[in-house]
Parts: C-alpha cells; structure tokens; sequence
C-alpha cells in the first residue's frame, strides 16, 4: 500500500485532477466524508488529507510514502529529511514582503508579521536588515493595519487581499508552488511501487504540458 499525504484546500483541489490522471480517484467524498484515510480506485494507493504544514511531518516519519506540499510549507519546515524529486507545477503563487501602500521603503529596524519566521529571517539576514518576527497563524495582512507589524510575509497571487486591506506588494522572496515530496526510507524498502507512480507522475505532467 502506497500511502499519500495530501495538503487540504486548494493544493488538493488543485492535486486532484492530476491524481485523477494517474487513476487515483478517491472512493468517499472528502467534503462530505469523515474519514481521515481515504481508499481510492487503485487498490494500491490511500490518501490522507490533511494541514498543509503537517503534510512534511507525516512524510518525515514514514507516515506517508509520499506528500504533496507547497514548497513555502517545505521551506519553513525544512525539507532536508525527505526527497523533493517533482515540481508538481500546481498552488503557483509568489511568496511576498508586503506593506500599507503609504508606508515609506522598508528598510532599518522592521518588525514583520508572518507564519514564515524561518524564511522571513533567513530573508531579512541576507539583506542586512534588522527584523523583528512577530509570529501569526493567519490573517496577517491585518498587523499593518492595527499597528502589530511595519510589514508582513505573505503568499501573493491576485494580489486582491492585500489590495482589499490597502497594502501593495513590496519584494519578490520566491515563486512558490506544490512539489512532490517522498519519504527518504520507502524510496529504499517500495523501490519499485515508488518509482513505478514517480514515472507516473513524471508522465502526466509532461501530458499535462503537451
Ligand atoms: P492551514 O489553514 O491548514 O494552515 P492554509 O490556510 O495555509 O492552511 P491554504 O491557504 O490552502 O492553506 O494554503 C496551502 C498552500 O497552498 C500554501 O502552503 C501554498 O503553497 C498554496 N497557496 C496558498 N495561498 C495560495 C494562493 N492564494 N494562490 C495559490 N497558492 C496558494
Ligand atoms: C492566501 C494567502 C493570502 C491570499 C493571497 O490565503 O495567505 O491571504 O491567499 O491570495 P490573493 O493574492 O489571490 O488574494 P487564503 O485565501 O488561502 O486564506 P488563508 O488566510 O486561510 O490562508
């Protein structure tokens, strides 16, 4: 059994015409069931759908063989203990400092808000700027609006949400999108289940493209 772990919400919604290429349809309906391990049409693959930040944990440990996750998420978790071997193209936004449109240039002091503090750090260190990280799980465009925060890092598609809370994007950090992650020990002990869907993957995105 190859067991996938899939980021709810938009990366799956986005994953699941892809799976759907390869076979791999679930059998429930994920909005509707509760199940959290979810058999599909090939008897030989489950998914679980679950937080896009615990998708890198459960493929870390061996919990799932493979996982699909945006490559910001990857990033800010560290992704050393598992194999990135597929951009999966899909979830493509850009990850962004952003700010209210009548604030000055960043630059001296800042404090930012973000659920990205590895990266936020790792971003304002490389540009010599001091920055205060102010940790957030969500709705960060609102710490520039009430004070918390001079700017924030954010992901950025549309742009509608910054522009609906009067901030403007600011620096490009990186394009983001989803990869497919795999578990370092299966690739090993499922060598052949592994790479036989990695081949499977590869060929439906090149369809995908062509
Ligand atoms: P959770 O609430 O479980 O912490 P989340 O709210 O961050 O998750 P999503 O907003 O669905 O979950 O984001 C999951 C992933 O989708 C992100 O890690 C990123 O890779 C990608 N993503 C997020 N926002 C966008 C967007 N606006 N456009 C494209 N891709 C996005
Ligand atoms: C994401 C992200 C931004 C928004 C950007 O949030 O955190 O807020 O998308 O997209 P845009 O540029 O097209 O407006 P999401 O919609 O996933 O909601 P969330 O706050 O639950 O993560």
């Amino acid at each position: 059994m190859i067991t996938i772990a899939v980021s709810k919400g938009r990366i799956y919604e986005e994953a699941l015409p892809l799976l759907a290429k390869m076979g791999i349809e679930p059998i429930d309906n994920p909005e509707t069931s509760r199940k959290l391990i979810l058999p599909t049409t090939r008897e030989d693959v489950q998914l679980i759908i679950i937080r896009a930040t615990d998708v890198p944990t459960f493929v870390e440990y061996g919990a799932a063989d493979f996982g699909i996750a945006g490559k910001d998420v990857l990033l800010e978790h560290g992704s050393e203990n598992l194999y990135e071997p597929i951009d999966l193209n899909i979830a493509c936004c850009k990850l962004m400092t952003a700010a209210h449109k009548d604030a000055p240039p960043i630059s001296g002091r800042v404090r930012v808000a973000t659920k990205y503090v590895t990266i936020a750090q790792q971003y304002f260190a490389s540009l010599g700027i001091q920055a205060e990280i102010i940790k957030l799980y969500g709705s960060m465009e609102l710490a520039p609006l009430v004070g918390l925060a001079d700017c924030i890092v954010d992901l950025v598609d549309t742009g509608n949400t910054l522009r609906a809370n009067q901030l403007e994007p600011r620096e490009l950090i990186m394009h983001i999108s989803s990869r497919l992650v795999v578990n370092k020990a299966a690739m090993k002990m499922k060598n052949a289940a592994v790479a036989a869907l990695l081949t499977q993957f590869e060929q439906t995105l090149i369809e995908n493209h062509s």
